[in-house]
């Protein structure tokens, strides 16, 4: 199994990802400490989609004894989102609801650009628009909701990004991000940027925030570097929760957007996605007759897994899906045929809330030149 910010392949093991980077389980306690603050569990929490963190327990610690902490999260982007990518998304706009917290989205198109040979600074700037759209589809409150642009709004965030990465060596990010002899200085700079949002706050408000950060586990090497030189820089070092992959249409692998005809876009016309689906792996057997006789295999489909992470609210009905898989009742066809109106209907109203963001997306961009935010940052002399 690789998993790196940049790649991730092979078959994940998610207990000796946790094991090897260092973070901890979401224990029962901790979620029923978050069950308090919510009611209902997120079903992502219910079904461990989110299964791993770091320093939860202080940042609620904080919460209760009235510090309020900020949300921090991000997308590269690299291409169209696909629903892999609204997954932590959905589980932010949760958060963001249940604790009333600001939210600090990083768009890091100068990442893509350096590390994408295929994509110029106007091709990555062109989707962190396209790309911002479907971040407020998600749901945000776009009153407490503040976008970045690395490239955009450099200003905002270049400032943090050198104090962090003054206390970077080069031997540290090359072990933590194993870059090469042939890695461009870009690139080598660029985590400082991606751990700046997590201070961003507290330079403003001129004293401590905490802040969450929920994202998949392959981001997890930037808040290493971020978590060293927080207490350097005397900040808070950032609170996380990792999340899952979603599954491909194909057999194994995450969703991507490299591979377009396993992975279902947001901006797919649902009809597009329906067909894809319908083509996808599954734990089926190779005929009706031994399905019957044999049951099929949920844990290694792809159709089982969109239910589990997202199209099936209702836990009494997917245990009754995980069931019938394994019985042999469900067969993979009628599966697919009773998942494909879900998909529809997600795309659909997901597509209606990403055209009414355009009204409103240029203004949830974090204003660089803002007098306020300038003199926060010691920035207002000249
Ligand atoms: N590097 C991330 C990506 O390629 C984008 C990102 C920036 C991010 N800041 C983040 C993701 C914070 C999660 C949390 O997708």
């Amino acid at each position: 199994m690789i998993v790196t910010p940049w790649e991730v392949s092979g078959e994940i093991d998610y207990s000796k990802l946790m094991e090897q980077f260092g973070t901890q389980p979401l224990t029962d306690s901790l979620l029923n400490r978050l069950k308090k603050y919510s009611g209902e569990l997120h079903i992502q929490l219910r079904r461990g989609v989110f299964f791993s963190h770091r320093d939860l327990d202080w940042l609620l610690d904080k919460h209760d004894a009235g510090e309020k902490f900020i949300l921090y999260t991000g997308r590269g982007p690299s291409g169209d989102v696909t629903l892999g990518h609204v997954i932590p998304w959905l589980f932010t706009k949760y958060l963001q609801d249940t604790f009333d917290a600001k939210l600090y989205f990083q768009m890091t198109d100068d990442e893509k650009f350096l590390v994408n040979q295929n994509l110029t600074l106007e091709d990555t700037l062109q989707l962190t628009y396209d790309n911002a759209l479907d971040v407020l589809a998600a749901g945000f409150d776009p009153k407490k909701t503040c976008l970045i642009s690395d490239v955009k709004n450099a200003q905002t965030l270049y400032k943090i990004g050198v104090e962090v990465a003054k206390h970077v060596t080069y031997s540290t990010a090359k072990a933590v991000f194993g870059f090469k002899e042939s890695s461009n200085i870009g690139i080598l700079f660029f985590p400082a940027m991606q751990a700046a949002p997590c201070f961003l706050e507290s330079v403003i408000a001129g004293r401590n925030v905490p802040c969450l950060i929920p994202a998949a586990i392959d981001q997890d090497p930037y808040w290493r570097i971020a978590r060293d030189a927080a207490p350097k820089l005397g900040y808070y070092k950032p609170a996380q929760m990792h999340c899952k992959f979603l599954p491909g249409l194909g057999k194994g692998g995450k969703m991507s957007s490299s591979m377009p005809e396993t992975a279902i876009f947001t901006t797919d016309p649902p009809k597009v996605a329906e067909k894809k689906m319908m083509n996808a792996f599954t734990g089926g057997r190779a005929t009706v007759e031994e399905q019957r006789r044999l049951g099929a295999n949920p844990y290694i489909c792809p159709i089982y897994y969109y239910e589990l992470f997202l199209f099936e609210p209702d836990d009494a009905k997917l245990a009754e899906i995980e069931r019938t898989c394994k019985s042999g009742d469900l067969l993979c066809g009628e599966h697919k045929a009773s998942l494909a109106p879900k998909i529809v209907k997600f795309l659909n109203q997901y597509q209606e809330r990403r055209e009414k963001a355009k009204a409103v997306v240029s203004e949830c961009f974090i204003d660089s030149c803002d007098k306020k935010l300038q003199k926060a940052m010691g920035l207002e002399r000249f």
